[in-house]
């Protein structure tokens, strides 16, 4: 097997080869002034499993276009297949029509992954659990959940769980049930897709479930107004420890500083999109998932 990284989060893959007890495969990456970019695997690759690595987040366009030349270079070097582990899938939010007129962005990017003949894809907490469907390769849905439910039995027994939107009641159900039955319940939220304006104003679902410690759960956090809107919620309510638990740590805008200031008292990421030393902040704790995939990668090759 040869393991091959983008540039978006090597850190990640770097863990993964260890695991593997090997090492990564070198790549060359060029820039040229005018922006395009240049890839060269380094190594032969001929009649081997190549395994890629890469995270779809910002620049997700320019992270896209890498990982689909190193796909090309491998293939056209005479890969015998080639498994693309894409930890964060950029574009997976747009997969489906939301207003008139608007691209499929999820399924534009899977035509062209088929098209490049991927073998097969590894991923992390999609957004919703039809993705893989759309897919005609073998796709594994792995989840953080398991390394979650870990932490939060560190809270004890007084807690309810949270999600901060409708959309994400499925995930804290499956999350709750893993642990022994928690109570949880939703915060609604309501965006504006055009201004990108949150507001949650209202708790679905018994509030005499409430417990003193919160802990929010979501696929990801982005801008951070989802989990800062939720937790200032639950706080109107009485509740007194706030925890928050997201696979991807997506941090756009000026999310790190929102958060660090927010009503939660300790922040829960994966390390399936790579936060650099300026997006760190002190409330947050960054899990690794590099285990699950590695094993992942060494049972089913
Ligand atoms: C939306 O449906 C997702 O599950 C997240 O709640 C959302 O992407 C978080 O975005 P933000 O951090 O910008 O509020």
């Amino acid at each position: 097997m040869k393991i091959i990284s983008g540039s978006s989060n090597k850190p990640l893959a770097e863990k993964i080869a260890e695991k593997l007890h090997s090492n990564l495969s070198p790549v060359e990456s060029h820039t040229f002034p005018d922006g395009e970019h240049r890839v060269q695997l380094q190594e032969s690759v001929v009649e081997e499993d190549v395994v890629i690595v890469q995270s779809t987040s910002s620049p997700v366009d320019q992270n896209y276009m890498e990982l689909f030349f190193l796909i090309d270079g491998a293939r056209r070097s005479g890969a015998r297949s080639i498994t693309v582990v894409m930890p964060y899938f950029g574009y997976q939010r747009q997969d489906h029509v939301f207003r008139s007129g608007e691209a499929v962005s999820l399924e534009v990017v899977i035509k062209i992954l088929e098209s490049l003949t991927v073998n097969r894809l590894i991923s992390f907490d999609l957004h919703t659990i039809r993705i893989p469907d759309l897919f005609h390769i073998p796709v594994s849905h792995l989840s953080a959940a398991p390394l979650f439910e870990k932490k939060i039995r560190e809270f004890g027994d007084d807690v309810v769980l949270v999600s901060p939107d409708m959309g994400g009641v499925r995930r804290v159900k499956i999350i709750a049930d893993a642990l022994g039955g928690l109570p949880y319940l939703a915060t609604v939220k309501d965006r504006d897709l055009e201004s990108g304006v949150i507001q949650i104003s209202s708790i679905e679902g018994d509030t005499k479930k409430l417990r003193k410690t919160a802990v929010i759960i979501d696929d990801m956090i982005s801008s951070g107004k989802t989990m800062v809107e939720s937790a200032k919620l639950l706080r109107k309510y009485g509740v007194e420890r706030i925890f928050a638990f997201a696979t991807h740590a997506v941090f756009s805008e000026d999310a790190p500083a929102i958060l660090e200031k927010s009503d939660m008292e300790e922040i829960y990421v994966t390390d399936t999109v790579f936060v650099p030393k300026e997006k760190q902040f002190e409330k947050l704790e960054v899990l690794t998932i590099s285990d699950m995939i590695a094993n992942e990668l060494a049972t089913s090759h």
